[in-house]
């Protein structure tokens, strides 16, 4: 088949992830977390003990290749843990500001949209793919999402306190909408959909009808 592109974009917690996951298993999308990529890639940077904000220190980009197969994040080839991905958001969002590393991701994430495609992410909408076919925003109020995450990590190992959660959320969201280039927005002709109030269910089908919509014509 031709290529579909639905994208989703949105703030750190809107619930892209589960949310994607879902929608893409349930209509046999290709599902490609862009952030995870971002994450790899901080990894990377992290290992060869960098300057993170420093450009001219990622050289190594021209030798890495980074892809997000089938739930797995790979770097040359190799799965890197969930974990660590887990862990590196801060790198993430610092390394995510550079135009360097932004080009490189853009070819990995523009070449491996092939037939049916869904890819969450900030800038999906607006920059990697500005012509997809299903464009939606997913928002949440910050202290909604700060809850979400931190019932999601209550009693584990990282467990933290809800108002740490609440200044690490807001200060990502200001850092991924104030950065220059490709900023965490919301594309004029996204659909946006807020999360607050929803159930997750309430939000797949909601968004499973807009790109059956779509399909069909
Ligand atoms: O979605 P996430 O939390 O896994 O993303 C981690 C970081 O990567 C986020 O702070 C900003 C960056 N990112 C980005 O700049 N562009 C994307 N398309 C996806 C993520």
């Amino acid at each position: 088949m031709e290529k579909f592109v639905v994208a989703i974009d949105g703030p750190a917690g809107s619930g892209k992830s589960s949310i994607s996951k879902i929608v893409a298993d349930t209509l046999n999308f290709t599902r490609i977390n862009t952030g995870a990529m971002y994450r790899a890639i901080a990894l990377e940077a992290q290992k060869r003990n960098i300057d993170l904000t420093d450009e001219s220190k990622y050289d190594f980009l021209d030798d890495i290749t980074v892809v997000y197969d089938n739930g797995v994040t790979k770097v040359n080839g190799e799965p890197v843990d969930n974990e660590a991905l887990k862990g590196a958001s801060k790198a993430a969002s610092e390394c995510s500001k550079l135009k360097r590393v932004r080009d490189r991701m853009l070819t990995f994430q523009r070449n491996s949209a092939i037939g049916k495609v869904l890819m969450d992410g900030r800038d999906i909408g607006t920059v990697v793919f500005p012509d997809a076919d299903v464009k939606i925003y997913l928002d949440a109020s910050a202290e909604e999402r700060a809850k979400r995450r931190y019932l999601e990590i209550k009693g584990t190992p990282i467990e933290k306190p809800y108002d740490e959660i609440l200044k690490e959320i807001n200060d990502r969201d200001y850092e991924d909408k104030h950065r220059p280039i490709a900023p965490l927005k919301q594309a004029d002709d996204a659909i946006l959909i807020d999360t607050t109030s929803l159930t997750i269910d309430e939000v797949v089908n909601k968004i499973i009808s807009l790109i059956n919509e779509k399909l069909r014509g």
